[in-house]
Order: C-alpha cells, then structure tokens, then sequence
C-alpha cells in the first residue's frame, strides 16, 4: 500500500558492543586505523528504540519521508509524518542545502503511549505491546488523520545525501546545525573523550534511564571527526566510526501457571 524508495544513499546498520572490554577493543581498532595514540573525540547519544527514517528536504521543504525497509529500498511514508508535530514541513532560516537528507528516529514518548493504550481500552480496541509497536502502527497507517491522532516524535541523527558536501567539520556540529533548522534533535547528545569519556555517559544515561520520556536500549558513540570518520569508512553495511553499546536484555521473573500439550 505504501510506494518504494530507493535510498540514494544507504541506511546502513551499527556494530553492537555488550561489555566494557568490548568498548575498549572498538575504541582501539578506531586508533589503530588512524595511527594515533591520542584519545579519540566521540559524540555520545541515546539509542532510541524507534523506527529509523529518511528526510529528504528541497530547497527546504520536506519532500519525502521513508522508511529503512531492508536499508537499499524502504517505504513511502511522507503523508504520515508530516503529521508529526515537532517537524517542521519548512526550515528555518536559509542556509540549508538544496538537497537535504536527514534520518533519525521515530518513535512514541512513554506519556502518549500510556494515554494512547488508555484510549484503546476505552475504545474497546486492541492495546500495543510496547511504545515501539504503537509508533510502527501509527507509522503505516493508511489514513494519515488515525496518524496524526498518535502523539509521535522524533529526534535526528545523521545524514543521507547532502547537496554541495559536508554541513560542517564534526558531527556534533552538524547536528547543531540541524537544530539551527529547527529540526528536532536529542537533548542528551553530548561530546566525550576517549573510552573513559563513553563509559562515564553511558553509566549516566544508564542510571537516568527510566527517567526519560522515551525508551532507550543503549547508546550510541561516534568518532566526532568528519574527516577521521572518511578515514575510518565501513565495513559490512556499518560504519566503522560508531558503534551501539547496548543495555542488558530488561530481565523479568514471571510464573509458568500451566503448560498445553497440542
Ligand atoms: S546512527 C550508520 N544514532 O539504530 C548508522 N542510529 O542499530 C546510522 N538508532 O538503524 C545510525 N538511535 O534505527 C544512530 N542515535 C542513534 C540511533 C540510531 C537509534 C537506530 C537506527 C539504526 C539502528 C542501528
């Protein structure tokens, strides 16, 4: 029901590291490969347990919005998110490329998931599973009224193709510049230094977890350098410029009440 796109450029996938040691030997392989002992630069972010996407913008306006699909091909889903309210349809200001491709993360903050499963119950309708679930339903919608009535966000992280080159030297400050456009972008997005750095973000966020207003499974650091990210380029569909840490499977103890034989 949704048309194909094409990714110009593709959406690629994160290597995942579950340890500290493992941290430790990425931080290394990153130093090994640009020759340097000196303690690598990385901007530190939440991994959000969202739906990536692709924005593409033209002289500003938003154009088209698509799903990560298998990552060469995804789904045409603009009519549903340009019900998102916190994106703007039109950038600000005027120093944006012609053609602009941000992606990021959509997903549904915990207080509309609540107040959404609230609803369905009222309603008598089926209650989702989890805030990822209700945020890919009200993704692939085919009435984009039922859409807008889902209280989505979304933050962005990264690019896709860009007119005219890079947006500026790091990272860090291409996504300020990405807030400068009025685009949202996370608020815990912060710059580290070397392993030491990653590690003390990620026990923090770890720690404020259930604090925050969306669910999270992990975080993500990337080598803030442009030009070190070039140098360091992909292996296998992933960057070898960002890694995920991952937070522990959530553990549950639960009671096996009966057992049915079919
Ligand atoms: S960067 C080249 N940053 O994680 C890699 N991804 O496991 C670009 N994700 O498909 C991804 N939060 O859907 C990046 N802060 C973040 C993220 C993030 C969540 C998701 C994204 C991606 C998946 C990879």
């Amino acid at each position: 029901h949704f048309n194909e796109v094409v990714h110009t450029v593709p959406m690629l996938s994160l290597g995942n590291v579950f340890s500290e040691q493992e941290l430790s030997d990425f931080d290394r392989r990153v130093r090994d490969r640009l020759e340097t002992q000196a303690e690598v630069i990385y901007t530190a972010e939440p991994k959000l347990d969202g739906l990536a996407i692709n924005l593409r913008y033209e002289a500003g306006v938003l154009v088209q919005a698509a799903t990560r699909g298998d990552g060469s091909r995804g789904e045409d889903v603009t009519a549903n998110v340009r019900t998102i309210r916190s994106l703007p349809l039109k950038l600000q200001g005027s120093d944006w490329p012609e053609v602009l491709e941000v992606r990021g993360e959509i997903f549904l903050p915990r207080a509309g998931f609540e107040a959404l499963n609230e609803r369905m119950r009222l309603e008598g309708g089926k209650t989702f599973v989890n805030p990822r679930n209700a945020a890919a339903g009200a993704l692939r919608q085919l009435d984009p009224r039922i859409t807008a009535e889902r209280p989505l966000a979304i933050y962005c992280y990264g690019f896709g193709q860009l007119s005219g080159g890079k947006l500026a030297l790091s990272h860090s400050a291409s996504i300020a510049r990405l807030r400068n456009w009025g685009l949202p972008v996370s608020p815990e997005q912060q710059t580290v230094q070397g392993v030491a750095g990653c590690l003390a973000y990620y026990r923090d966020i770890g720690a404020r977890r259930d604090g925050l207003d969306y669910d999270i499974d992990g975080v993500v650091f990337k080598v803030n350098s442009l030009a070190q990210q070039e140098a360091l380029g992909f292996v296998s569909r992933a960057p070898r410029w960002a890694i995920a840490q991952k937070f522990p499977a959530q553990e549950e103890i639960t009671v096996v009440e009966a057992v049915e034989f079919q």
